[in-house]
């Protein structure tokens, strides 16, 4: 497996994949990777010749200190989930690689995301999805990817990446994968390291809620589904951010009538550490 810290190496190397036919396909993670990450990557396996992985905490995203400066790190045991994946690069680049003049000039790209960054995480992250966006292109403007593989975990950010591609034009495929769950049911995030174990028992609230949401949604109309299911989440030990029921397509509040892969989405902190997940509802 190659590991690559600066760009111009990365690109020469890319370049003769590509010249001798390679589909070239791209995982993009902030690293402390999971079964999740991993499944992303099998995928790419899968369907391309040549596999790269980005490792980059990004900080444009972060909204907040604290997470920033907390959010795991573990480089080692991520190089060994991606050799035994067979993953044939990871990128890994400093902050000064992809923001040369960080803290500063750190918005490179902006993109109207109208009504899908007006929701949800965009609502209660502000800038975050604009710095999502600023450093997806220019990873995609790096690697010049076949096909770029995202996961379902993060819905609202594949809506938006897929905005960017739409927008822009940009010459690739966008791949959506299942979210991974522990055996719990609990959604696999680099933040449960971060969670102890009865706290990773309180945080299974999220997931039992979104299962009362899909089990709900059979009977009844979708602000009485977010009712009920804002009442169950608040009953626990989590502090609730937001518990939406929305369109998959532009992810607008559903309000009283259904439409095809309708979601439910939830927010919560588990003490200080912040967990979203999704499902669609009405199978
Ligand atoms: P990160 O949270 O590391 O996630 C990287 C990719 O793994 C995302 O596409 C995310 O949706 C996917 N993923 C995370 N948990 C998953 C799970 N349990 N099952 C399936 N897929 C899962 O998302 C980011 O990083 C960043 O925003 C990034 C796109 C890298 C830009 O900085």
């Amino acid at each position: 497996m190659q590991s690559f810290k600066t760009t111009d190496t990365l690109v020469k190397w890319l370049e003769n994949k590509r010249l001798s036919g390679d589909k070239i396909g791209f995982v993009p993670t902030m690293g402390a990777l999971h079964e999740g990450h991993a499944s992303l990557v099998e995928r790419a396996k899968n369907e391309c010749d040549c596999v790269i992985v980005s490792i980059f905490v990004n900080p444009t995203q972060f909204n907040s200190h604290d997470d920033l400066d907390k959010y795991p790190k573990s480089l080692e045991s991520d190089m060994r989930v991606l050799f035994a994946k067979n993953c044939d690069a990871v990128f890994v680049p400093e902050v000064t690689t992809m923001y040369p003049k960080y803290p500063h000039q750190t918005n490179l790209i902006c993109i109207d995301l109208t009504d899908v960054n007006e929701v949800m995480e965009g609502k209660f992250r502000a800038g975050h999805f604009e710095g999502v966006v600023n450093v997806v292109y220019q990873f995609f403007e790096i690697i010049k990817p076949h096909k770029a593989y995202f996961g379902e975990k993060d819905f609202q950010q594949l809506a938006v990446i897929r905005r960017m591609v739409d927008v822009l034009q940009l010459p690739l495929e966008i791949v959506t994968c299942e979210t991974v769950r522990e055996a719990s049911g609990l959604a696999m995030s680099s933040r449960n390291t971060r969670l102890s174990t009865p706290k990773k028992v309180e945080a299974l609230l999220i997931y039992q809620t979104l299962i009362l949401a899909r089990k709900l949604s059979q009977t009844h109309l979708p602000n009485e589904v977010k009712k009920l299911c804002l009442d169950n989440l608040r009953s626990g030990a989590l502090v609730t951010e937001y518990l939406e029921i929305c369109d998959p397509k532009n992810l607008q509040p559903l309000s009283k009538t259904w439409v095809p892969g309708a979601r439910c989405f939830i927010a919560a902190f588990c003490d200080d550490v912040r967990l979203i997940d999704n499902m669609e509802l009405i199978p």
